[in-house]
């Protein structure tokens, strides 16, 4: 008798241990969500036009995956990757250089080439929630014949995160107006990044943007409205209430005077 009553007090207190482990869980994956909400408020804050292109290019990104059969978990880290990809585009260092009409001489051109690295530093910090974002966001510049930048890597040692971002950024960057080169049409970018097929960019990840199927879907992700189903947009959504926020301790300091 006794022997039963202590399994049944065993297995109440597992099942409780369980539910409260869930619970924390699902509190710090609503912070660290949050988190990333505020990190791309703060990108729109300072740059509404990269607020914008990240936008699209995690909407192109996140068909690529749907078209390359990605698990959920891997199609959420590409989303991230791709709506933090530019962070280090809004660093005071290159800000100048991003919000200047003319086109960038060579000096410029390798200032903006530290943006991959300066955006790794810049989300360092969340590798605690998020091991792969860094790593995807110093890669997106990288190319599948190792002469991208900023480590030259080659082919798979690219993370698969930023070899989908790559092909979406481009399509994006070349049919959107940007401060120094006029948009182009979907079917020009379309033809570069088919040119590009196992030089800049992943083969099998360019035959998935080239399928059909994913050419119609990101042409209607073009239009304006409604933007597809799976982004995470937080401008489409209302700002979550969050009644059981946990206690955190972040790392800051008081500013010098
Ligand atoms: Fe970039």
């Amino acid at each position: 008798m006794t022997s039963r009553l202590q399994t049944t007090l065993l297995a109440a207190g597992a099942g409780l241990y369980y539910l409260k482990a869930r619970r924390e869980r699902a509190r710090v994956e609503r912070l660290a969500a949050a988190a990333l909400e505020s990190l791309l408020n703060a990108i729109d804050a300072n740059d509404p036009d990269t607020g914008a292109h990240v936008r699209r290019v995690a909407a192109f990104s996140l068909i690529i995956a749907d078209a390359c059969g990605l698990s959920e978990h891997a199609r959420s880290s590409v989303e991230r990757v791709a709506l933090f990809h530019d962070i280090g585009k809004v660093h005071e260092a290159l800000f100048d250089i991003t919000h200047d009409d003319r086109a960038l001489s060579a000096e410029e051109r390798q200032q903006i080439a530290t943006h991959p690295q300066l955006g790794a530093d810049v989300v360092a910090p969340l590798s605690l929630f998020y091991p792969d974002l860094g790593a995807g966001v110093l890669a997106h510049h990288e190319r599948w014949d190792g002469t991208g930048y900023p480590r030259g890597l080659r082919g798979a040692e690219i993370p698969l995160t930023a070899r989908i971002v790559a092909v979406a950024d481009t399509f994006d960057a070349i049919t959107h107006h940007r401060r120094y080169d006029m948009a182009r049409s979907a079917p020009h970018a379309v033809e570069v990044i088919a040119a590009e097929r196992g030089r800049q960019f992943d083969p099998d990840i360019t035959d998935a943007f080239l399928s059909p199927a994913v050419q119609l879907l990101v042409h209607a992700a073009m239009q304006p409205s409604p933007l597809p189903e799976g982004i995470v947009a937080c401008k489409r959504q209302q700002t979550p209430t969050y009644t059981e926020v946990p206690d955190v301790a972040f790392r800051w300091h008081a500013a010098t005077v």
